[in-house]
């Protein structure tokens, strides 16, 4: 027997992702909204199994780090202090031909990845440098110029009749209050970081905690990305899981190390491949960071970011400690071996580590999805399953009875009960038993369970499993205990 592995194009995952429950575009009956999409029974299943297996990864694993769940909407002075007012932008460029919006930094991107495929590293790596160099000094007009001398062109008209290049607001604004005099204008956060700094003192001080800690969250955020491609990878309402770990200053580089192997290893966790996965290190750093890396996936469409690992200096705690008036300081009673005083009152220093759910579901689901081709002599079949973590499948089990007569749908039934209250569990008994085992590959099902004839004989099902198809029988009785094992979020956990 030959299995022949296809490779796997972003279309082939949007298609199956609508066909079966994951990813629908927002509000399809009136054609979509851009960059917006909700998830489906099946989706929504994975996307809280990768969010459960996170948090658990950050609060439950480590004694030092907790969670909170802060709002969208905040005071609208945490974001100038954030430095996201004045520079959070994107430098725009338009072609006036095609009338298309791009990213400046992206087209120049674009352009040093095709110096480096053709074998010409050093030239895209000086096209990065200068790039960085020209944004960090707001040289808009010499961005423009390297464009056109770049010779980069618009891909709808082939042209390079570019406009100027333009800073643009990514944060969406809306107001609050009732009478339009008393209104003001507040933001939807663009990131779930600041309410975590906001609260700094508040869980610091009620938990007790001592420095190095952390706090954790999972939430909303939105970004008006103007350039909203590659179906969730770039969302303008996004979830992100971010965790800010609040250290001694002097000790973050050692810190961020610690979080960038430890947030690697959880990706290897919940099955992606070490040869798909990638560090990135930033060149630019943002105005906060004194270090960042990204950890990246290789996606059907390229190597790109899922999670950014930043050490954050102590720039966030300082500003809101300057805009608020408010001290965001800690007192570090340990004993200074060089002083031999306490170490005293600091601002500290924070190593932030940040993913977003949906990009680790589009890798998570990327790398799940799997068509083969398996040849048995003169015998051709296509297969297409998705190859979940068991931890993190949608349905854990289907129980299906062989036939609905002669009492197996009965015994099926029970049995299906039984199992639900410890891991999702559906029942299915229409169609022929080969197409009700597909249904449940299509969606990532680990463990299908055959109720048949001797089942009533020897109180034993056929256990079939998902990527092998490999069948084996074992006691109802034992069904419980097996699955929740090869089911359970510790799999993923003990594996960081
Ligand atoms: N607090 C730091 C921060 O927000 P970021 O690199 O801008 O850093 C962190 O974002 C993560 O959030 C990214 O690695 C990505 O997984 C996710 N993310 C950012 N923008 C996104 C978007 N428009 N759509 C989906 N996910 C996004």
């Amino acid at each position: 027997m030959n299995i022949q592995t296809h490779e796997n194009t972003l279309q082939d995952i949007i298609g199956h992702a609508k066909e079966y429950g994951f990813v629908f575009p927002s509000s399809e009956i009136y054609d979509g909204l851009q960059a917006v999409y909700d998830y489906g029974q099946n989706g929504v299943e994975l996307k809280n199994n990768l969010k459960n297996a996170w948090w658990k990864a950050m609060t439950q694993l480590n004694d030092n780090i907790v969670g909170i769940d802060s709002s969208i909407f905040m005071h609208p002075t945490t974001w100038e202090a954030s430095g996201h007012v004045d520079g959070f932008n994107d430098p725009m460029i338009d072609n006036k031909d095609s009338k298309k919006r791009y990213r400046a930094d992206q087209l120049l991107e674009a352009k040093a990845e095709e110096y480096t495929l053709s074998g010409d590293k050093e030239k895209g790596d000086a096209l990065l440098q200068e790039m960085g160099r020209l944004l960090g000094a707001e040289e808009l007009e010499a961005v423009r110029e390297l464009i056109i001398s770049e010779g980069i062109k618009c891909p709808v008209s082939g042209t390079s009749n570019w406009t100027e290049v333009r800073q643009f607001n990514l944060m969406f604004s809306t107001q609050v209050g009732s009478v339009a005099e008393d209104s003001s204008t507040i933001y939807l956060r663009p990131e779930t970081a600041q309410g975590i700094f906001v609260n700094f003192l508040n869980v610091q001080k009620t938990g007790r905690m001592k420095i190095p800690f952390g706090i954790s969250q999972i939430g909303k955020a939105f970004r008006n990305e103007i350039v909203a491609r590659q179906f969730i990878f770039r969302m303008r309402e996004f979830e992100q899981m971010e965790m800010q770990f609040f250290v001694r200053p002097g000790t973050q580089a050692e810190w961020y190390e610690k979080w960038r192997d430890t947030r690697l290893k959880f990706h290897k966790a919940i099955g992606l491949p070490a040869d798909k996965l990638n560090f990135h290190v930033h060149e630019k750093l943002a105005h906060y960071a004194d270090a960042a890396v990204d950890i990246e996936y290789q996606f059907p469409f390229g190597f790109r970011e899922i999670e950014g690992i930043h050490s954050r200096t102590d720039f966030d705690l300082r500003r809101h400690q300057e805009f608020s008036k408010k001290k965001m300081q800690y007192f570090d009673p340990e004993v200074n071996p060089e002083t031999g005083k306490p170490f005293g009152n600091y601002v500290p220093y924070v190593v932030e580590t940040s993913v977003g759910a949906d990009r680790l579901f589009l890798a998570a689901f990327s790398q799940a999805f799997t068509k083969e081709t398996i040849t048995d002599g003169d015998n051709v079949k296509e297969r297409t399953y998705l190859k979940f973590h068991p931890a993190l499948a949608p349905i854990k089990a289907a129980v299906l009875p062989l036939v609905k007569k002669d009492g197996l749908a009965e015994i099926a039934q029970e049995i299906a009960d039984s199992l639900k209250s410890s891991f999702r569990t559906v029942y299915d008994d229409s169609a022929a038993i080969g197409k009700r085992y597909t249904r449940q590959d299509l969606i990532g099902t680990p463990f299908c369970i055959a109720v048949d004839f001797e089942t009533k004989e020897d109180n034993c099902v056929t256990i079939r499993h998902r990527d092998t198809t490999e069948q084996e029988r074992v006691p109802i009785s034992e069904l419980k205990e097996r699955i929740s094992k090869a089911v359970a979020v510790e799999r993923i956990l003990e594996e960081i």
